[in-house]
This record gives structure tokens, sequence and C-alpha cells, in this order.
């Protein structure tokens, strides 16, 4: 495992910024026209002073969601799972420092309780804490039940449902006040696929653990969503299908394509945002029409 930060000085410099505003504020002296710029900034930059964890963001939709919110002003620790794959995981976090915002990358199994408690540590130690939780990680085989391994049913469970449990537990003692949890599903939680049993069976607890755990930090503001993409454009999902049966899925959406990483990134800005206060404890659907329920 291993873990790197970087945007020091940066960080030196938002600090001091960020104290001069408060100092001005204290002393009331903003007038209007730094009111409005702040307001302004409010807009752009809603999650500014945030700090969002994304798991599974070496690329597709885990980059995606981690550019985003650091374009809304989060700073974002970057998780990627294989040490292989550490070159697109600093993609990723040249984004997130492209928006202007901070990046620690931190790489690592998530069924294995201790990187993922190693994820969280760096959120605090670099950034000071943890607001938003992305738990985008995931595995995906297609095959009849009858011919899985123990072994391939072990790959899927440890990141889709028990390396999510130790991310939520995690999110749960640590997410601060006014955070917000969002869980990548899938849309086959509302649908039937031969092949897809244990991919979506193992995604299946994303709704339960999404919906109790809402009902457990409601009190302290935190709010907690699932997304539940249909067929994305991605590897992820070209892997497992052939020519045909992606003709088939696509024609499934009432656009009669695949959706496209972008088609999915304003639900995660939504969730994220303050704003979504009353969005609490949903499955949100995001599949142009594929599967509804
Ligand atoms: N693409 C679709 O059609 C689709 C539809 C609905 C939902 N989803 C969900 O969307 C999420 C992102 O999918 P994507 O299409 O953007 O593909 P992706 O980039 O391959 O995302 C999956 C990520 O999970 C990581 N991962 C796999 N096993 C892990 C483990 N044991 N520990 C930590 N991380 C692990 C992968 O890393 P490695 O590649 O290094 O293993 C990868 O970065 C997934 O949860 C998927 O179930 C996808």
């Amino acid at each position: 495992m291993t873990n790197e930060t970087s945007d020091l000085n940066r960080r030196g410099a938002l600090r001091m910024i960020g104290m001069g505003a408060a100092a001005a504020a204290a002393a009331g002296s903003v007038g209007a026209a730094s009111a409005t710029a702040q307001s302004g900034a409010a807009t752009s930059r809603p999650l500014a002073g945030k700090v969002a964890i994304v798991t599974g963001a070496r690329a597709n939709m885990g980059r995606a969601f981690s550019a985003a919110l650091a374009r809304m002003g989060a700073d974002v620790v970057v998780h990627y799972h294989r040490a292989s794959t550490r070159d697109e995981a600093e993609q990723s976090a040249s984004l997130v420092r492209a928006a202007g915002q901070r990046a620690a990358l931190v790489q690592g199994d998530l069924g294995d309780v201790k990187v993922v408690k190693a994820m969280f540590d760096a959120a605090e130690r670099e950034f000071g804490g943890v607001d938003i939780v992305v738990n985008n990680a995931g595995a995906i085989i297609k095959k009849p039940m009858a011919e899985f391994t123990d072994e391939e049913f072990e790959r899927l469970d440890a990141v889709n449902n028990r390396g999510l449990f130790y991310c939520l537990r995690e999110a749960a003692r640590r997410v601060r006040p006014g955070g917000r949890i969002i869980n990548n599903g899938t849309s086959l939680l509302a649908g039937a696929a031969p092949g897809y049993a244990i991919y979506a069976g193992t995604k299946a607890p994303v709704e339960e653990y999404t919906r109790m755990l809402a009902k457990e930090l409601g009190d302290k503001r935190i709010t907690v969503n699932a997304i539940a993409p249909g067929p994305v454009n991605t590897p992820f999902f070209h892997s497992q299908e052939n020519e045909r049966s992606v003709a088939y899925a696509a024609g499934l959406s009432t656009e009669g394509r695949l959706g496209e990483v972008e088609d999915i990134v304003p639900l995660v800005e939504f969730l994220a945002k303050p704003d979504s206060q009353w969005t609490n404890g949903q499955t949100l659907w995001v599949n142009g029409g594929y599967l509804t329920r």
C-alpha cells in the first residue's frame, strides 16, 4: 500500500487566504462587493473546504467523479486498486489539481480493512477530515452461476459487499456532520439478466446499506444515497459483453445508446451538494430509461 500527497505549499497558501477572509469578516469589514464575490464562490464552488474520498478512481467513473468534486471545490483522496495502475491514478489526481484542489493517492484492496482505514487516515491527516465518500469501486464477472468458482465469488464479494461495508462503517464513524455518502450500485438491481446473478447479488447490499445507514446518520445531517447506473460505455461493461449483447443493452435505453460517464456525473454532483439535503436514503436510477422501478 502506498500513500502519497502533494500540493502542501498550495495548502498553506489556501489556509492563509481563508484566515484573511475570516479576520476581515470578524472585523465587520466585508463590503458588498466581497459579499457578492463570496456568494458567487459559494455557487461555483459549493464544496469549498470539503474533503472527498472516491474509491476505484484510477479511470472511468471514479476519475470523472473525482474531477467533478474538485471542480466544485473539494480536495480529493483518489483511491486506486492495483499498484500497476498508479500512472492512471496519477492522471486522475492531476485533474483534481488542475481544478485548483489538493489530491492524495491511496492504493490497495478494499477487501482489506487495513486499506480502508488507511484511506480515511490519509484524508484526515492530509486534509483535516472527511465530508464526502463516493463508494465507486466494484468488480464484475458475467457467467452462469453454475460455473462460478469460489474464488470468483470471493473476488466480487470482497469489493462489492465486504469492502463496501468496511468503507461505510468507516464513513459512519468519521464523516463530519452535514456530510455525503454516495454508493455506486447498478440498474441490474431493478432487473434480471442471465450471467449477472453474482454481480447483482453482491451489489444488492448497496441499496439496503444505503437505506438503513441513512436512518442511522440522519441526526448528523449526513445523507446516504445510491446511484444505480445502467450500462455505461467503459471497459468494465465491455469486458463482459459482445457486439450483439452491447447492441441489445443499448437498445433498451430510450435513446438507443449506452450511457456515458458524463451522463452519470451530474447525479453525483447533485448528491454531493449542500442543497441535496432532502434527498436521503434513496437509490437513484440513471440509465436513460433502461430499467425503471
Ligand atoms: N460500467 C457499467 O456499465 C456500470 C454500470 C453500473 C454500475 N457500474 C458500477 O460503477 C462503478 C465504476 O465502474 P466503471 O465502469 O467506471 O469501471 P472501473 O473504472 O473499472 O471501476 C471499478 C473500479 O473498482 C476497482 N476495484 C476492483 N476491485 C477492487 C478491490 N478489490 N479493491 C479496490 N478497488 C477495486 C477497480 O480497480 P482495478 O481495475 O485496478 O481492479 C476500478 O478502479 C463500479 O462499482 C460498477 O459496479 C458500472
